[in-house]
């Protein structure tokens, strides 16, 4: 009797033991810890005039000051052509966008779709739509609308931008990819750069044209200046935008003019375009081609060359033998023959009209991507959309060192299994 109570004594003086021992485990060095930050995605529709493309962004859901650290997974360009060419056949806009859409959700994460805010903006193609016919503009939109509506993501509605919203945005994109905004210091922390300028940003669309940078004095106007907040930094732009000017618009005039020139000069019995003005004897079909870049580099005048080198270029290359240049770049057959035009209009519009010269001339950069990014205004968009969007708190949990926890447990395990035993030999002995 005497040394079975010892027994179930000395088996329940361990469980204690143990049980005070992996408290102490699991009470000594804990800190506290936050879990990293979950990742937050956004979709941006850019509705072009010449073609759709689908953005998805994504960013850390703590963010920096208020607005997010956006960077770009994946980008989907739309088959065909831009919505607004779906005039006449709303439904084929929607249709249109859907193998995108159904490309979006291979990429977000299940739980997350409903909660990914999507956007679609439609530029200068739509503007002109709307002008055109505002019924057709409402019906291409109700059908994208209807579309995007079947997939489950926070759809927050179809808009056309205006083009001084196209060109701030853009503005964004360019110098926060350039690190003008934000920039990952050697501490590694995000900081706003300290004696870095921001860049201005021009942008050549298929039907409108935008320039906007950050001038030294204050914006009376208030229909060309706009106010941003990112990353606790308040920026004052200037922005304006000229529609029409972009390169489809311009060839078509270009056509216009070209033809009402030639008819003149048949009139008055001159010879084709002896008026000292520029004649160009190919056809010219405004078609889908976008921005300065892919002429620039075809022509490969993107590295900051002289005006002087590149004026040369462009009339070298519109002296040049047509059959020549197709038995030269049989690859570019498709564009060859607007590179000299576009080429013109380009120096043109920069020349003429923004009044870049060969000094300021410089401080042009041509570019279309930054890394693995798009530059359009569909990222600078995103950005400041995330102001908006509320900051996750981070989720605060207490973390012990994984050898300490093992021996808790270890000894929990131990109190239980002593525990056990003295419940099981007191009953065991009871009944006998
Ligand atoms: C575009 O069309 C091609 C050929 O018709 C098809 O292979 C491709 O998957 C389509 N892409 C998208 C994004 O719809
Ligand atoms: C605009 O489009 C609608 C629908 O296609 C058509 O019924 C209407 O006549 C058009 N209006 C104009 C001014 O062209
Ligand atoms: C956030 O704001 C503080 C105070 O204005 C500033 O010192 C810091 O550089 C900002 N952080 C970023 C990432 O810009
Ligand atoms: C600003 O825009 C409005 C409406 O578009 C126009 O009536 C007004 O004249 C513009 N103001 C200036 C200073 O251009
Ligand atoms: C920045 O702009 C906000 C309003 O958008 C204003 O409340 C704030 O005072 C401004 N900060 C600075 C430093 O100008
Ligand atoms: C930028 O985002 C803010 C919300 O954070 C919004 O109020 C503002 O209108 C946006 N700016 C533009 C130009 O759309």
């Amino acid at each position: 009797m005497e040394y079975k109570a010892k027994v179930i004594a000395g088996l329940l003086t361990a469980t204690c033991v143990f049980s005070i021992i992996a408290l102490i485990l699991s009470a000594v060095n804990v800190k506290d810890v936050f879990l990293p930050p979950g990742t937050k995605y956004g979709l941006v529709f850019d509705a072009g005039s010449t073609h759709t493309a689908l953005y998805v962004y994504q960013w850390p859901a703590d963010k920096e000051n208020g607005t997010g650290i956006v960077s770009q997974v994946e980008s989907c360009t739309v088959n065909g052509s831009g919505i607004s060419s779906y005039a006449d056949d709303p439904a084929g806009a929607g249709a249109s966008l859907k193998p995108c859409l159904a490309k979006a959700m291979t990429i977000i994460p299940a739980e997350q779709q409903r909660q990914t805010p999507t956007y679609l903006g439609a530029t200068a193609g739509m503007r002109l739509l709307r002008e055109q016919n505002s019924t057709k503009a409402e019906q291409v939109f109700a059908e994208v609308t209807k579309a995007i509506r079947e997939y489950p993501v926070d759809f927050r509605g179809a808009q056309i931008l205006t083009g001084n919203e196209e060109g701030s945005f853009g503005w964004i994109t360019v110098n926060y990819l350039l690190d003008t905004l934000i920039k990952f210091s050697f501490a590694g922390k995000w900081e706003h750069p300290q004696n870095t300028e921001v860049l201005g940003a021009l942008d050549l669309g298929g039907a409108s044209t935008q320039i906007t940078f950050q001038p030294g004095v204050t914006i009376e106007d208030k229909n060309t200046s706009v106010l941003f907040r990112l990353y606790g930094t308040n920026y004052s732009l200037y922005t304006h935008s000229y529609l029409c000017y972009g390169q489809t618009q311009a060839l078509k005039r270009l056509i216009a003019a070209l033809h009402q020139q030639a008819q003149r000069s048949v009139r008055r019995g001159l010879p084709f375009g002896e008026e000292g003005d520029v004649v160009f004897t190919i056809t010219l079909l405004p078609q889908a081609f976008s921005g300065f870049y892919y002429t620039f580099s075809f022509l490969n005048l993107t590295s900051q060359q002289s005006l002087s080198h590149v004026n040369a270029t462009v009339w070298d290359f519109c002296n040049k033998n047509w059959s020549k240049l197709v038995e030269t770049f049989p690859e570019n057959k498709e564009h060859l023959h607007t590179y000299c035009v576009v080429g013109l209009y380009i120096l043109t519009l920069l020349v003429d009209g923004y009044k870049f010269d060969e000094h300021t001339w410089s401080n042009i950069h041509f570019s279309q991507k930054a890394g693995n990014t798009d530059i359009g205004w569909t990222l600078g968009f995103m950005l400041n959309l995330t102001n908006m969007i509320p900051t996750e708190a981070l989720e605060l949990v207490k973390g012990q060192q994984p050898s300490l926890w093992a021996g808790a447990i270890s000894f929990i395990v131990l109190a239980i299994v002593t525990g056990l035993v003295a419940i099981l030999l007191q009953c065991f002995w009871k009944s006998k």
